[in-house]
């Protein structure tokens, strides 16, 4: 999808429905994070902020990015009226350069599909993980009733795993979580957790 389209659906992003599936993420990633209280997150692709900011009690510090300006603007101003000490955001694209900034841990929930050029941001992201970092991603198992020139038709494990191993991940798992109507471009799916270590 092209970043334009999100830069107009910020304000309006969080419906009821994408609450709603971000609340079935945020407990599948909540699992995932337990003993990180002196870990550093990045959520790349981060929108609204409505799972990186679900889990601010989880961890040290937490980086909100994200390539469209006003999804970024929508994230501060959430965590202005929250009063969430720890959490900032930036506006970037990892897939134009190399980032400088390092975490502990990278997340990328729903991003993977819309950018074209996977094993690139999976290159960059394994380059702003700290050695021994981990990178969680949630993404749509692979589904053949969808069919849109700018959005991968989600992902095979089998795949998922062999770019992950290319760029140099180790310790690669990838399980389904959750099953779910109308919710991939309005067509039932299943969604995906992946863990790999750097
Ligand atoms: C479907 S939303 C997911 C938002 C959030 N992660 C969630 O799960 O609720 C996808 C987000 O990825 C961002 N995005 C798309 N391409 C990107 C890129 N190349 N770099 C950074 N962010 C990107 C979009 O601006 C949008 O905010």
């Amino acid at each position: 999808m092209e970043n334009n389209v999100f830069e107009q659906m910020a304000k309006r992003y969080d419906t009821a429905e994408r609450m709603e599936l971000a609340n079935i993420i945020v407990k599948e990633v909540r699992t995932e994070l337990q003993n990180s209280q002196s870990k550093s997150l990045l959520d790349y692709g981060s929108g609204t902020g409505l799972i990186g900011l679900a889990l601010s009690d989880l961890v040290n510090s937490i980086l909100l990015v994200d390539s469209s300006e006003q999804m970024v603007e929508v994230a501060k101003a959430k965590i202005s009226q929250r009063g969430i000490a720890n959490a900032e955001v930036m506006h970037s694209d990892f897939t134009q350069g190399t980032p400088q900034h390092k975490a502990d841990i990278v997340l990328m929930s729903l991003v993977l599909l819309h950018i074209p050029d996977t094993t690139k941001i999976l290159q960059e992201l394994f380059n702003s993980l700290n050695d021994g970092g981990k990178l969680i991603i949630i993404d749509f198992d692979k589904n053949d009733k969808i069919n849109h020139p700018k959005v991968h038709n989600g992902f095979s494990h089998e795949e998922l795993k062999e770019r992950l191993a290319e760029v140099g991940f180790k310790s690669i798992e990838i399980r389904t979580f959750h099953h779910g109507n109308h919710i991939f471009m309005n067509q039932d799916a299943s969604m995906f957790i992946s863990s790999s270590v750097k």
